[in-house]
């Protein structure tokens, strides 16, 4: 019997402090008007100096579970796509599992940027369907503020802190017509495209956390070009069509990279979720977040056609089509 990933639900989480457009202008050389206009962001959330990304990953994974009616005695697996891990080592989903309470299993990080929520779950879809592992944790979770030049104004004005998570669990499809889970899962890389985005530093290069380092105009093109690509593979692989889908739930870099994307589906504005305007560029946790902001304001319901697309450093990209 065919084995589908349903998701039984989701949950996210923003650190209490944030920072406007404005009190950005006050540290570097920017406007708001420069950066709504460029960016769609207006303000994004940033964690203390002593908030970690396992913090927010927790907070996002407790709510999570409490909305799937599952205890974390139940799973059997954590993944947290991340890129801002508390320490070089242990994994963040291990620390999540100690917090959480779960003796078994295995977690594990996933290291894909801002693709790395959409890669998080492509991996726990295929574990789940190969037998590996039956109810899974996935989150999206990153303080990307913690490797930010604060002083370094095409940088720092795009970033925000987040966590988003979905508990997943294996059930058997049961020859329903319209099975309700994760329909499929499409991953790229492109390595040669490096450094176009990237951080300078790294635990073997030089011992240092470093620094975001970006060539904007480039990643957009990219990103507009990558994303419309794997869109329509996506579409294809379930022999959608674009008006097949009700939410677009987009990684939430730039809203010019959105309306792209959105305008190549001729999907209208009202079908997309959109939070950057107020969480930024969350990397990992975006699309969970904006996913968990759109079911909890009821926009989402049960049985709703779902695309998922994001990229990021590497440059990775990739998408995901979920029956909710
Ligand atoms: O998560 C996935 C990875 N990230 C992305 O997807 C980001 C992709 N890139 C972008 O979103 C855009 O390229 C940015 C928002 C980063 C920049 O927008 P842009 O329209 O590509 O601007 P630009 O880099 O071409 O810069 C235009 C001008 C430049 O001035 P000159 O050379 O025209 O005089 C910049 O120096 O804007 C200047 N500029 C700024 N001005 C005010 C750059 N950053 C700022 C700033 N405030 N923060």
């Amino acid at each position: 019997m065919p084995i589908i990933s349903q998701i039984l639900g989701c949950g996210s989480y923003l650190p209490e402090n944030f920072l406007t457009n404005d009190q950005l202008a006050e540290k570097v050389e920017t406007s708001d008007e420069w950066i709504t206009a460029r960016t769609g962001i207006k303000r994004r959330h940033v964690t203390r100096d002593d908030e970690y990304t396992s913090d927010l990953a927790y907070e996002a994974s407790v709510r999570a579970l409490k909305a799937a009616g599952v205890k974390a005695e139940e799973l059997d697996l954590i993944v947290v796509g991340t890129t801002t891990p508390d320490r070089t080592f242990p994994a963040t989903a291990v620390m999540l599992q100690s917090r959480l309470g779960m003796a078994g299993g295995a977690g594990f990080d996933v290291q894909a940027v801002c693709s790395g929520f959409i890669y998080a779950l492509s991996v726990v879809d295929g574990m789940i369907k190969a037998g590996t592992a039956k109810t899974a944790l996935v989150v999206g979770a990153d303080t990307l503020s913690k490797i930010l030049n604060w002083e370094d104004r095409t940088t720092s004005i795009l970033f925000g802190d987040g966590a988003g998570a979905v508990v997943v669990r294996g059930e058997e499809v049961n020859g329903a017509a319209e099975p309700q889970g994760i329909l499929s899962t499409h991953i790229h890389s492109d390595g040669n495209l490096q450094d176009l985005l990237y951080c300078d530093g790294g635990t073997s290069m030089n011992q240092k956390s470093g620094f975001v380092r970006m060539e904007g105009q480039e990643v957009f093109k990219h990103a507009v070009k990558n994303l419309a690509g794997v869109v329509v593979e996506a579409l294809e692989a379930n022999d959608l069509q674009p008006e097949d889908i009700d939410w677009l739930v987009p990684h939430q870099a730039n809203k010019r990279i959105i309306d792209s994307t959105a305008k190549k589906l001729k999907m209208p504005a009202e079908k997309v979720v959109l939070t950057v305007e107020t969480h930024a560029n969350t990397s990992a946790a975006s699309i969970p977040l904006a996913l968990d902001a759109a079911v909890l304001d009821g926009r989402i319901k049960r049985g709703d056609l779902l695309l998922m697309e994001a990229m990021g450093g590497g440059l990775t990209w990739g998408a995901a089509v979920v029956r909710w």
